[in-house]
């Protein structure tokens, strides 16, 4: 079994989820069910960013410490995930022991460390300066745009104070190197380009702490008290820490010399991240990891984001369109179709009300599931309720073009497993409701309704209703890692286990199946119903 690792970022918990959020965590979860489904050894992180100014201020916010502010409101993001049937296999806190222990132990090794150029990695200086709280990012007079934050066009806070400083500046030819010689290590490869773009600049080095006098909520540093860790270079870390799980009996510096070794032997084949975290990831993260000698990971893929009515939907802009606002109307598979299929990844996408009922009618509601209640309810009335053997609907009504498409389609290596490879979710999802069109066009050539009345037909009905079968049968199984429930319930209508192994993503696996015509397996929305 090969071993895949994926991560999201962690979020910081300084408000609940939006859709942004549950985004990438959905996708995550779906490339990580995807693999599974085909037989792959996954490892699935995501988590929480709980230290830093903007948490601190948001527990002062509510007359929290900054500990009782996150201690309640990790578990809501946990909850949330867990409700979305996001499957993780760690959801890492950046309080977690183990993880102050992993950020002790670079600090440490990169105050010992020494430059490609010979000199120390740290140095202490004076640090002149601007601070963007909601991003958690230090820049320069020149950066600022009308004086303020680049980024996220917030005001800024002036910062003057003695710092640690890491030479990031020396790694800047090796990074721009490894970018050049790694094709698809930053993708799309537009963001690579404009990461590269950024680094045509002289690089900076990179301030890595904060003074505790002005900040607590941090990670202490190792060897001067006065200062605790800047927030992005712990929560970078968070994916070194996250390769294992703490075991009973173990300190935490122990789990964390053992995550050490596991990420030097497999580091991350994806982080999966928006393009608002590019420069974080693929230059502080990079040159860190470069310093530290330790494993670089194998892909950086930052999506693009969802907008409402043109802007960023974001927690500080005030317009958070939220997972629990939707999923009560749409039901977790819904709010995960229309996130993954109106989403082209890399691109931006603008969520809007009509959009997400348009999409989920025309797909779950009518295509995929008045096909299901169609095939389900006509073995119901013409065949009692049972399929024929598989032995005695071969080689009758078949057309080939339905069974062409199957097999074109599916499979571990056919065309939706080839676009999950591709990044391309949106067409993996589109392949297979050409599967679910082909089968609606098969019914209508066959027309098995009309056949029914003639006795003599029987056995073509029959045969009919098994290929049809086999096709819903086989979109439910592609399905599933983005629609598990809705998936499920196919599956077991059609006598089938919920949950897919790898061999059902094939042509022919019906087999003389009692099935189950029930109720409708999505309910259809109506317009403006809210
Ligand atoms: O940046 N569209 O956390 P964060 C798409 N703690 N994705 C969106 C989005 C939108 N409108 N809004 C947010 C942080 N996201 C740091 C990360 S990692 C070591 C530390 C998603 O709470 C997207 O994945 O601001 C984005 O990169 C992330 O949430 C930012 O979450
Ligand atoms: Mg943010």
């Amino acid at each position: 079994m090969s071993r895949y690792y994926l991560t999201t970022p962690i979020y910081y918990v300084n408000d609940r989820p939006h859709i942004g959020h549950a985004y990438t965590t959905i996708l995550a979860d779906a490339v990580a069910r995807e693999r599974r489904l085909v037989g792959e050894d996954v490892r699935f992180l995501t988590g929480t960013d709980e230290h830093g100014d903007k948490v601190e201020r948001a527990a002062a916010a509510r007359g929290l410490s900054p500990q009782e502010h996150v201690d309640d409101l990790a578990p809501v993001w946990k909850a949330e995930w867990d409700a979305l049937e996001v499957r993780y296999d760690r959801f890492i806190r950046t309080t977690d022991p183990d993880h102050l222990a992993v950020v002790a132990i670079a600090l440490e090794k990169l105050k010992a460390g020494k430059a490609p150029d010979g000199g120390p990695l740290l140095y202490e200086d004076a640090y002149r300066g601007w601070y963007c709280v909601s991003d958690e990012r230090y820049w320069t007079e020149k950066d600022l745009v009308d004086g303020r934050c680049p980024e996220c066009g917030k005001p800024v806070e002036e910062i003057e104070e003695r710092n640690w400083f890491f030479r990031m500046s020396a790694f800047q030819a090796r990074l721009v190197d490894h970018i050049q010689s790694h094709p698809g290590f930053i993708y799309p490869e537009s963001r690579a380009n404009e990461v590269l773009g950024f680094l045509r600049e002289p690089l900076a080095d990179l301030c890595i702490s904060r003074p505790r006098e002005r900040l607590a909520w941090g990670v202490p540093f190792p060897w001067d008290e006065e200062f605790v860790t800047y927030v992005w270079v712990d929560a970078l870390l968070n994916y070194v820490t996250g390769t294992v799980d703490p075991q009973p009996g173990e300190t935490p510096e122990e789990t964390a010399r053992r995550a050490i070794d596991a990420w030097n032997e497999h580091p991350a084949d994806v982080h999966l991240i928006g393009k608002d975290i590019l420069t974080t990831h693929s230059v502080y993260w990079i040159t860190i990891l470069m310093a530290l000698g330790w494993a670089l990971p194998r892909r950086i893929l930052g999506h693009g984001w969802w907008l409402w009515e043109g802007s960023k939907i974001s927690k500080s802009v005030g317009n958070a369109v939220r997972p629990e606002d939707l999923t009560p109307l749409f039901g977790v598979d819904g709010l995960r179709y229309y996130l993954l299929r109106e989403m082209t990844l890399g691109q931006d996408s603008t969520y809007s009300y009509d959009s997400l009922v348009r999409r989920l009618n025309a797909d779950l509601a009518n295509d995929l599931g008045n096909l299901h209640s169609r095939v389900t309810k006509m073995a119901g009335r013409y065949l009692d309720g049972r399929l024929p053997q598989r032995a005695d609907a071969v080689g009758q009504a078949e057309e080939p073009f339905l069974r062409e498409r199957a097999l074109e389609i599916g499979g571990g290596s056919g065309e939706v497993a080839r676009a999950w490879r591709e990044w391309r979710t949106h067409a993996a999802l589109a392949r297979v409701f050409e599967l679910v069109s082909a089968t609606n066009e098969y019914l209508e050539r066959l027309e098995p309704w009309k056949r029914a009345k003639d006795p003599a037909a029987a056995p073509v009905v029959a045969a009919t209703l098994f290929h049809a079968a086999e096709a819903v049968r086989l979109a439910a199984a592609l399905l599933w890692p983005v629609v598990p429930q809705l998936s499920g319930r196919i599956l077991e209508s059609l006598g089938q286990p919920a949950v897919p192994c790898p061999e059902h993503l094939a042509w022919g696996i019906l087999d003389g199946e009692a099935i189950l015509a029930g109720p409708a397996i999505y309910q259809r929305l109506e317009a403006g119903a809210v």
